[in-house]
This record gives structure tokens, sequence and C-alpha cells, in this order.
């Protein structure tokens, strides 16, 4: 707890996605990764629940921002959709286009600060079939795309991301069965790691180049720096700690360096170089890389790692790389989001802006996304004015703004924003809508919205531009 204030123009807003919330309506795009992944097996998703239902926000942007606005946020992030723009290579769906020049409009309208991003998890199918960012024909077609939304949008944008957690598609997909393409394959994850950072470097290079002194748009990336603690983080061996060295290098060092500094680190070369899984590269890649120079990041924060060194050796290329060097750890004294099986450590933030500040240059930053979701939130509902009393929300967020508050005052960092995860409840992959996020509910039945207790409680926050003193912590909230 502590008595700062927020800066006076300090970004207060909600984050979001397209592919999680706008809804699939008659602008003949193509199909995602998402809907393949649903085509394939939909018990892969909770209660066989696709991204095809969504909250619409196609039908609904206005009421929703409005929504929003009363909730005083004066910032908003989602994400452009590749697969409604290009719904083949080479061709633009101008109806999708018409979509994005209004809702942003709405979004001006209503005086947020406007965040989009180009990329958040979701590829047009035809960029599925090409093999994703494996394949270094798609980082022209994502330039491509990259330079009509320029063309078309940015002077509307105030903060341009290239990509929201470039890693989470990698671990998740390449390390891992929750993404496409579900496999296991250490070579081919770094290779399509090496082309999402190059498909952010030939995109930061051209509006650099081309745009930067022209626009007050501002560019950069949107990542998720979680850090990654050996066991409780007091009682521990040297090869724990190697472990969690190892694991903060491959999640939250090797694409970011690379995307903010232009830099791959010693010890990230050799470790590929020992595993033998080297992507293939070019020199004037590498040089193109080393040019990249972006405003701002933007890290999204839910939770800590907790890890340890393997118990006994595991081998192969069936092994992800992360296992193999570093094995989960779960601390029995952990705040847990069950619902989620993620850690509550809100003190992290304090770490994550000390590597910004000593490993980024005290570059400014954002949290982008924060916020929890607990599964059956219908048990908060009040009885009487039946909204959902979601005071562990509330908690939640309240503590992590103290330490982004204790952040700025403390560590001097240029910290210019919080953006809760999420506005209105939205799908969330393969969690469908398992864990509600909102700080409005979403009835699935009818489609219609209510304000939950945190909207009224963030709006108190946003207005004071202080913390809450008399709220308890998130322990004693969570069921
Ligand atoms: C992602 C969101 C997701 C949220 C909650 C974040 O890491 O960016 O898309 O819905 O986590 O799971």
């Amino acid at each position: 707890m502590n008595s700062y204030k927020f800066p006076s123009n300090f970004l207060f807003g909600v984050a979001n996605s397209a592919e999680q919330s706008e809804g699939k309506k008659d602008f003949k795009e193509s199909s995602t990764n998402w809907n393949i992944l649903y085509d394939k097996d939909k018990n892969l998703f909770y209660n066989q629940v696709g991204s095809f239902i969504t909250n619409d926000t196609i039908n609904n942007y206005k009421n929703d921002l409005l929504m929003l606005k009363e909730i005083g946020i004066n910032s908003y992030r989602t994400s452009f959709s590749w697969a409604k723009i290009f719904p083949k290579p080479n061709h633009i769906n101008k109806e999708a286009l018409t979509f994005y020049h209004n809702y942003i409009d709405q979004m001006i309208k209503n005086k947020f600060k406007v965040m989009m991003c180009l990329n958040h998890f979701d590829i047009p199918d035809w960029v599925v079939e090409m093999g994703g960012f494996e394949n270094k024909k798609t980082v022209n077609y994502f330039l491509d795309y990259a330079k009509l939304i320029i063309a078309e949008f940015a002077h509307k944008i105030d903060y341009l991301s290239t990509f929201n957690e470039p890693i989470v598609p990698i671990q998740a997909g390449y390390l891992g069965m929750h993404h496409w393409p579900q496999i296991v394959d250490n070579k081919r994850a770094v290779q399509a790691a090496y082309g999402t950072i190059l498909s952010h470097s030939v995109v930061v290079d051209y509006f650099n180049k081309n745009w930067k002194n022209k626009i007050k748009t501002q560019i950069g990336i949107i990542v998720n720096i979680s850090p990654a603690l050996p066991k409780d983080n007091i009682n521990f061996s040297i090869d724990d700690k190697k472990a969690a060295d190892t694991y903060n290098l491959l999640h939250n060092y090797a694409l970011l360096d690379a995307m903010a500094k232009g830099e791959f680190s010693e010890e990230l070369i050799s470790l590929l170089k020992k595993e033998n899984i080297l992507p293939e590269y070019t020199k004037e890649e590498i040089e193109l890389i080393k040019t990249n120079k972006i405003d701002f990041i933007g890290t999204n924060y839910y939770n800590p790692f907790r890890v340890c060194a393997p118990s006994i050796p595991l081998e192969g290329n069936g092994v992800s790389i992360f296992n193999k060097y570093a094995q989960p750890y779960l601390w029995d004294k952990a705040i847990m989001n069950k619902s989620r099986g993620w850690e509550i450590l809100p003190e992290m933030i304090l770490n994550i802006a000390t590597i910004i500040k000593e490993r980024y240059n005290n570059i400014p930053f954002y949290i982008s996304e924060n916020g929890i979701g607990i599964e059956n939130e219908e048990k908060f509902r009040n009885q009487q004015n039946k909204s959902i009393d979601d005071k562990y929300r509330c908690a939640f967020i309240n503590e992590h703004l103290n330490f982004i508050l204790k952040s700025i005052h403390e560590l001097n960092v240029n910290c210019f924003g919080y953006h809760v995860w999420t506005g209105i409840d939205c799908w969330s992959w393969m969690n469908a809508y398992k864990n509600r996020y909102g700080l409005i509910e979403l009835n699935l039945t009818d489609n219609t919205r209510k304000f939950k207790t945190s909207a009224f409680w963030f709006k108190k926050i946003i207005e004071s531009k202080e913390t809450d003193k008399n709220i308890l912590t998130i322990s004693h909230y969570l069921p």
C-alpha cells in the first residue's frame, strides 16, 4: 500500500483482440488458425465453443465503446484481423477496411487513445497453408498487410504494435498443444520465432523509414514478460537458479532482445548452437534486425513462473527446450487462481519494471494487459441487483496498481499506462468462456451487457488517480 498518485496523463484502458471479440460477418473473410483447430477437434475447446461465438463487436462496437467511456477509460487496445483484411493473398477486403475505419473513428469520438496491434494469435487460413511464420514468404505478406494498415489507419492510431505476446504461439503451438500447429519441435519453433522477429523487423524498418517523421504514431511491441523464479525464491540450488535463468532467456528475452534492441544475446546463440537448432538466416536479415528501433514496449502480466532444475535429464527433439532446461515447480504456499492454474504475485511488477529499466534502456512502457478470470463467475452474482459482484477482480487490479505506482515513483521507470484484460467478457482461446475476465458481463444467451462491481470500482480509481486503501487483499476474496 502507498499513497502515491498516478500522473495526470496516465493511460487507463482495456485490451481486447480481433479473434476474441469481433465475430464473423459477411465480410467474406478467410477462416483462421483457430477455425482450423476447431474443425480438427472441437473438443479442444471448452464446452466446444469456438471463436464463432463472440461478443459480436462488429455489430455492437458503438454501444460497447460508450459503456467503456462511462467507466472513464482514456485508451483502448485491440487488434486488426489479417484474415478479414486479406481473405486471400493480395486480395484486399474493402468491407473489412470500412469496418475498422468506423470502429477506430468511434474510439476517437470517445476520446480514447487508439492502440492497435497487427497480430494477436490469429493468422488467415492461407498463411496456415504456407506454414505460418516458419515460411519466409510469410514475412513479405505480413509486410504487405502492415503497409496497407499503416497507409489506411496510422494517422488515426496513437500506438501501433506489430505482435501481441509473440513467444506464446511459439511456446503453445510449436512446443505445446494449445495453439496451431500443435507440435513439439524445437527446430521448427526456433524457425517460426525467427520468422516472427523478421516480420516485426521489416515492419518497424518500413515504418521508421517512411512514416516516422510524418505522423504522431508510435511503434512498438506487446510482450508478456513473466519473470521465472527458482522454486520459492529463497531455498534453491545453483542448478535451480540456472533453470530460472534459462527460462527467462527463452521466454522473456529471446524475442524481445531482437525486437527492441536488434540483438541476439551470446547466451541465446550458444544455447541454440548447442542444441543444433539455429534458424536459417542471412547476413542481410541480421543487419535489418539490428536496425530495430521501437518507441515503446507493452507488457502483459498475469503470473510469474516457478521452476527448478529437471529431476531427470530429458532429451530429444520431442522434448520442449523449456522442459529440458527448467521443470515447472509447484510451490504449495503460492496464492493461486485455480481456474487458470496461474499464481498471483503482484510484486513481480517491480521485477518487470527493473528488467525494462536495465535491459531495455528504460524505454517507455505500459502494462498492456493484466486481469483475472475465474470459472463460474455466476457464484458472485448479487441477488438484489443481479450484477456480478467481482470484488476479487478489484483486489487483484488494486494490488497490481500499487506496484505500478511504486515502480513509477521509486524506480523512476517510464510506465505510461495500465490496461485491464478485458472490458467486456470475451472468448479466450481454448478456454472459450470458462473464465470471465471483463469489467462488463456478457450474457451469452441474449448478447446483453451489464456492468460488474469492478467497472464502478475502476471508474473511481481512474477519477481519483489513487489506489483503494480500504479493499482487502486478493486472497481474502478468492473462492
Ligand atoms: C492473451 C489474451 C488472453 C489472456 C487470458 C493473454 O495472455 O493476450 O489473448 O485472453 O491472456 O488468458
